[in-house]
Parts: structure tokens; sequence; C-alpha cells
């Protein structure tokens, strides 16, 4: 899933060039460079060289993508799991990063392994489901990084209740995250995106988005509600240059799906995804540039039915 290109090493040029930096495009085939072996590489600014390597991988057939590095990226629902998996590989790229949850203690610490890779992070703790902690959250992002040019709508929680047995708190609860959230997230950083004409908003959906499970009524309707808001997301933010995407995985080893694992044979959690190969996942579409998009990447556990 890693792809071969956009990852950027630096140094000099050769003496002779009258350029002093490069930086690498990162292609490489056997470890070697393609375009520095086809010397495109060398003598270009870091500028023009990226402008220059996506016409290339364009006329190609490749990805054209974008760097991350120094881009401002909110990551919600970063102190475990998925979110954060996604906010280190992020800062593994140059991202400055917003880690966002309730708990303080896991942002911080999140916050502080993205700053012991030599990367910019803060934590926020925030509610997303509440509209003064999200506006506060969002004007704290702009006050000590700049405007947000990625929002990965991460944050989810889940239970696992037939819908008989649901008390409308539950519901609320998970609608209250997983949709409002999302909502009131992309409604806050939508206004500076559209007026830059460039932004990027990334929704964590789920396979339970696409169809029914058993047990899963609220989160089933929260996911599939999550798909309708991003379509019109990606509608509107369009004619502004922004790209709204979904990534949808299917089961993953973390917290939030402890108790569902809990519910299958022991054996089946070795064909669980981690954290992390969701994250490349997110890398993938968040680097997507030029012609090409994905508007959904839906990630499945190898093991399960194909095309479900
Ligand atoms: N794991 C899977 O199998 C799986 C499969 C498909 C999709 N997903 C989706 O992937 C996303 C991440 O899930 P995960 O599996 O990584 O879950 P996780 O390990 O439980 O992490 C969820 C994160 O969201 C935060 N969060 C929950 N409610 C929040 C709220 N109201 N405001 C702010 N932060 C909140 C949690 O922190 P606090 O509780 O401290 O706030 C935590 O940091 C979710 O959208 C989930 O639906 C997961």
């Amino acid at each position: 899933m890693r792809p071969e290109s956009g990852t950027e090493r630096s140094g000099r040029s050769p003496a002779s060039s009258p350029v002093a930096e490069y930086v690498c495009c990162g292609a490489l085939v056997d470890g070697e460079c393609l375009f520095e072996t086809a010397a495109m590489c060398y003598h270009r600014r870091a500028a023009d060289h990226q402008a220059q390597l996506n016409l290339l991988l364009g006329g190609f057939g490749g990805q054209a993508k974008v760097s991350l590095k120094g881009k401002v990226v909110i990551v919600t629902g970063a102190g475990r799991g998925i979110g954060r998996a996604v906010a280190l590989r992020f800062a593994a790229e140059g991202a400055k990063l917003v880690v966002v949850a309730r708990t303080a203690k896991q942002i911080d610490r999140v916050a502080a392994d993205v700053r012991a890779q030599g990367g910019t992070g803060i934590a926020i703790p925030a509610d997303i489901a509440c509209e003064s902690d999200v506006e506060a959250m969002i004007a704290r992002t702009d006050a000590e990084l700049g405007p947000v040019d990625v929002l990965i709508n991460n944050a989810g929680v889940m239970i696992l209740r037939p819908v008989a047995q649901t008390s409308l708190e539950e519901w609320q609860e998970v609608i209250g995250t997983n949709l409002t959230g999302v909502f009131l997230c992309s409604r806050a950083v939508l206004p500076l995106m559209m007026r830059r004409r460039t932004g990027r908003i990334i929704n964590i959906g789920s396979l339970a988005g696409r169809r029914g499970y058993p047990d899963q009524g609220v989160y089933c309707a929260s996911k599939h509600g999550l798909y309708g808001l991003s379509k019109v997301l990606a509608i509107e933010g369009q004619p502004y240059g922004i790209r709204v995407n979904v990534v949808s995985p299917g089961g993953a080893l973390t917290e939030l799906s402890k108790e569902l694992l809990a519910t299958r044979k022991p054996s089946e959690a070795k064909e669980w995804m981690t954290p992390e190969e969701v994250a490349e996942g997110v890398y993938y579409i968040a680097t997507q540039e030029g012609p090409a998009t994905t508007d959904e990447l839906v990630l499945r556990r190898f093991a399960s039915e194909p095309w479900r």
C-alpha cells in the first residue's frame, strides 16, 4: 500500500550545479531514484521539482502525489487506535499535527511521540460532539499552527446492542460523535478552506456504512449517515478545490472493536488489520493529487468475503 513516490530525501546537489539544495522525488526502484538516474532529480529547487515531478508522474500514467511537509493536519480521535497511527504516519512525513480527543492523557502522549520524532504536534482536548469545543479547537489550531490543510474526521464510538435494546441516550451518544461531530468539525474548517480554495477532508467510515450487521444498529446508522454527508461535502467542496474522501476499513485491532472481536473465534484476531495498515490507506488518500481521485477507499480484511 505504501506508495513508492512522495518520500522526500534532501541533500546537496553536485558542486557543478548552480542550485545548492535539491529534494529527491523518492520514486525508488530497487533502491535507486528513477529521476536521479535519469538526471532529472538533481538541479531543481524543491518547489519546481515537486511541480515537475507531478507532471512527470502524470505523463507516465502514475499517480501524482502531494507532500504533507509543513501541512497543518487535524486528526480527531487521535488518542489511540487508528487516529494515533494516522497522526504518527503523517508526522513522519513532516506534517504539523493537531491531535484531538477527550482524554487529555492519551493525546498528550501522542503529541509527545510526534515531537520525539522531530515533528510538530499539539494536543487539544475536545469533545467533537460539542459545538463550543470544536470552535475553540479550530481557533486554537489557527492561532498556534495556521490554517487547517487537512481534517481527518476519525473519532468514533461503537456500541453492540440490538435495536430493540438500544436506549435513546446510547443512540444519541453514537450519532453525536460519529455523525454530528463530523458535521461540526467539517463546518468549522470549511469557510477558511473555501477562502483559500484548497483543503482536504478525510472521513473514516466503515464497512458498517455499506451494509447492516446484527447488534450494530446505531453504529451502522451513523456510518451510513456519514456516507451521505461525505457525498454532499465532496460536491460542495469541489468548486473550491477541496477534496473530500472516505476511508472505509473493516475489522482493525483497536479498543473500539475489542468487544466485537471477543464474539469471534480467537484465531480470527490474526486476520484483523492493524491501525498502521489503515493509516497507510489514509496517507495514500491524503497525498493523492492531480486529475485522479478516490472517493472511497475500502480496506477489507483479506480473509473476509470479497465484494461484500
Ligand atoms: N477498529 C475497527 O475495527 C474499525 C473498523 C471500521 C471503522 N472504524 C472507525 O475508525 C475510527 C477510529 O476507531 P478506532 O477503532 O481507532 O477506535 P478507538 O481505538 O476506540 O479510538 C477512538 C478515538 O476517538 C476518540 N473519541 C471518541 N469519542 C470522541 C468524542 N466525542 N470527541 C473526541 N474524541 C472522541 C477516543 O478518545 P476519547 O474517548 O478519549 O475521546 C479515541 O481517541 C472510528 O471512526 C471507527 O468507527 C474502526
